[in-house]
């Protein structure tokens, strides 16, 4: 356990790169297994569960080696052994690791993967996805077995537009003989990356951010240099961050239409967006202005994973807000956090009803989930005095170097481990 204390009332100023995509690096990592050559990917956050993701491949067999934003990847001699529970029940990307493996090998086995405690996050969807591709899949004393002689392509229809379960079939049919073809699909930009990733490495997929991906299997897949894309969720919670505390800050490597939802929301309330060379400006003069309804939903809608940032700022917003979150049944744990820092929040259900204050007070908080932990940093900046947060290494989970990065641009933030 970790304890961050923020001294409220900096505005944030400055110029900084956006890190890399954790949910684009997560899932090309458990692409690696898909070649026995050596695959080479830059621009890498430096994540806990990035390191968390490299402990499982190695665990299989795989050579890593991670220097400094750059992971090397080597899966020539993938061994056929259960991942240790310890660590795939500690990330929902475990889950990823299911189809490469069931498309290199004829068994594999798995915990059941964890992740941020937001909602159930059932796998009904990737285990439908890769039955459909011939994989035999059965659920025996708390484990997930897939076996598979030849994987074959189909059409794969998902009753959601799942992120994670769209992944995984695009993974396992890269190497499956014939065509797949997936309705329903995610558009999130992260599968863009993964397909861009899969074609880097020879694989013949079409279609990413669009519903409908078409994937020609391959025989085989080879070795390659990849560059992660910029993290739309960490931009996204630093123009939170720029607004809350009428700042003005520059984001390389910004790409503005990632997050275009939330600048919409950000510029109603009053901020001042620009794309300026290669990133995006946000500043902010006055108080922000809460407007209606912000409701959470699949790419390109407004993003889950910013729900809780955006709830800090409308929690000392002009005017009252409502968030209403569609995604994850288990998301506005927040609010009881913020309440405690004065917040005025109506929470029935999946409904956030947030009548903003002049100013929040510091107080002492906890993390539940990655990105509360985020919002509740955004908070301390929001707040008079000081908020001591305790957080179980939650935030570095998602966030690289979150506090560094704070302290550059102007905020009063220490951490006591
Ligand atoms: C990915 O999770 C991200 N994680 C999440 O980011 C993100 O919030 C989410 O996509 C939505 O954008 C990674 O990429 C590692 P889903 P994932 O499958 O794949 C239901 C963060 O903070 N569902 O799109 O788990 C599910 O219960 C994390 O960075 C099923 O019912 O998301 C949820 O209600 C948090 N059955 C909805 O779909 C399934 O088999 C969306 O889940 C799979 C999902």
């Amino acid at each position: 356990m970790k304890e961050i204390i923020v001294e409220g009332g900096s505005p944030l100023r400055g110029d900084i790169t956006v890190q890399g995509a954790k949910n684009a690096l997560l899932p090309i990592l458990a692409a690696s297994i898909l070649t026995q050559d050596e695959i080479e990917l830059t621009n890498c956050p430096h994540l806990s569960d990035a390191v968390c993701m490299l402990a499982m491949l190695r665990d299989l067999g795989c050579r890593t080696e991670e220097t400094d934003g750059t992971i090397r990847v080597c899966a020539r001699d993938l061994a056929e052994m259960p991942l240790k529970d310890a660590l795939t029940c500690r990330l929902r990307s475990s889950i990823f690791i299911l189809g490469p493996l069931a498309a290199r090998l004829s068994h594999a086995t798995l915990g059941y993967p964890g992740g941020c405690d937001i909602g159930l996050r059932p796998i009904d969807l990737h285990i439908k996805g890769l039955r459909a591709l011939g994989v035999t899949v059965t659920e025996e004393e708390g484990h997930i077995h897939a076996s598979c002689t030849r994987l074959r392509g189909a059409e794969v229809y998902l009753d959601y537009p799942s992120v994670g379960a769209t992944e995984n079939v695009m993974m396992a049919s890269a190497l499956a003989e014939g065509e797949t073809v997936i309705h329903n699909a995610a558009k999130e930009p992260e599968i863009v990356d993964l397909q861009n990733f899969l074609n880097q490495m020879g694989g013949r997929v079409a279609g990413a951010g669009t519903g409908h991906i078409t994937v020609q299997g391959v025989k085989k897949l080879h070795g390659c240099r990849y560059e992660i894309m910029p993290d739309r969720i960490a931009t996204g919670t630093w123009m939170i961050a720029s607004v809350l505390t009428k700042g003005d800050i520059y984001l390389r490597n910004a790409i503005g239409e990632h997050v275009a939802a939330l600048t919409n929301k950000l510029r109603d309330g009053g901020a001042e967006i620009k794309k300026d060379g290669d990133g995006l400006r946000v500043r902010m003069h006055k108080r922000f202005r809460a407007g209606g309804m912000v409701e959470t939903m699949p790419y390109p809608g407004f993003p889950t994973d910013l729900q809780s940032p955006m709830m800090t700022l409308l929690s000392v917003a002009d005017g009252t807000g409502m968030l209403m979150e569609n995604v994850f049944e288990n998301r506005l744990r927040l609010a009881g956090e913020l309440k405690k820092m004065g917040a005025d929040i109506t929470v029935r259900e999946r409904l956030a009803i947030i009548k903003g204050v002049q100013k929040l007070k510091g107080a002492q908080v906890h993390t539940f989930d990655l990105r509360g932990g985020a919002a509740l940093v955004l908070a301390g900046l929001a707040a008079e005095d000081e908020t001591r947060i305790t957080d179980d290494h939650l935030i570095e989970r998602g966030y690289d170097r979150l506090e560094e990065t704070l302290y550059a641009l102007g905020a009063r933030v220490r951490v006591r481990e």
